[in-house]
């Protein structure tokens, strides 16, 4: 082979590679990197997204030990990133029923209460 087929070979194969690279992220489910099912959520996530997890411990849900899974569900399961209300109801009944009034209209828990803090933000939220 010449070189320059040989450098168009090797091109066209890149190319093919990360193509294939992009379609495999692409095609990729929303959900949970593969870590298998019995993986422990805090252990984990200490190392990987440690302000996530600091803001858990500090805010209620930590001091309760409200766990990951309670809103997130389990990896490779009911795994969801955004949880909904159906999560909260068994404890927050009264919250939940309340985000029915109209003044709540396109709100969530989220848009008043931090994702991991949970303290509400101040007046005028
Ligand atoms: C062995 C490590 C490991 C374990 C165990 C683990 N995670 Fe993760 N998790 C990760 C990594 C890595 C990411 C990707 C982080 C990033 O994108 O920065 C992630 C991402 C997430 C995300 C964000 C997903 C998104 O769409 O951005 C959530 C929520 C989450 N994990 C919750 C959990 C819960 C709940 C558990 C336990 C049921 C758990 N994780 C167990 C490593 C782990
Ligand atoms: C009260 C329910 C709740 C609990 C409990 C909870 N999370 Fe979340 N988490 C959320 C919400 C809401 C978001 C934001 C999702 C979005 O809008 O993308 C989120 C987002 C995340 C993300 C994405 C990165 C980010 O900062 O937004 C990670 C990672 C994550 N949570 C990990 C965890 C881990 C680990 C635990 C336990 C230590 C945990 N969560 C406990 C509700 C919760
Ligand atoms: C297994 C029970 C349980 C579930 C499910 C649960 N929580 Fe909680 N939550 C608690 C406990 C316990 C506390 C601390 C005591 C209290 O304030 O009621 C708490 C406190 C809170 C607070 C405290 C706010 C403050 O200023 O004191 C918020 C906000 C909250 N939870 C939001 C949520 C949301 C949103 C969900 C669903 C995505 C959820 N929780 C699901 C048990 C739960
Ligand atoms: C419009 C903003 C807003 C929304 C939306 C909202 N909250 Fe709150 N929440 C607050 C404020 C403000 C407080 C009062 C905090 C305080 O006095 O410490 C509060 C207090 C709480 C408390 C503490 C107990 C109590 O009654 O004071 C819990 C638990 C709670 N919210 C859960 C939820 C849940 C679960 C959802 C969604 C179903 C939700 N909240 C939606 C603003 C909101």
């Amino acid at each position: 082979m010449s070189r320059k087929v040989i450098a168009a070979t090797l091109a066209l194969s890149l190319a093919t590679l990360l193509l294939g690279l992009t379609v495999v992220i692409g095609a990729e489910p929303a959900g949970h990197p593969d870590v298998g099912k019995a993986g422990d959520c805090v252990a984990c996530h200490e190392m990987v997204t440690p302000e996530v997890t600091r803001e858990w411990f500090a805010g209620p849900h930590g001091l309760n030990n409200v766990k990951c899974f309670v809103c997130h569900g389990s990896t490779g399961t009911n795994f969801t990133t955004v949880p909904d209300t159906k999560r909260c109801v068994s404890c927050h009944a009264d919250q939940v029923v309340s985000m029915s009034k109209p003044m709540m209209k396109g709100k969530t828990c989220f848009s008043c209460h931090p994702n991991h803090l949970l303290k509400p933000h101040g007046p005028g939220m």
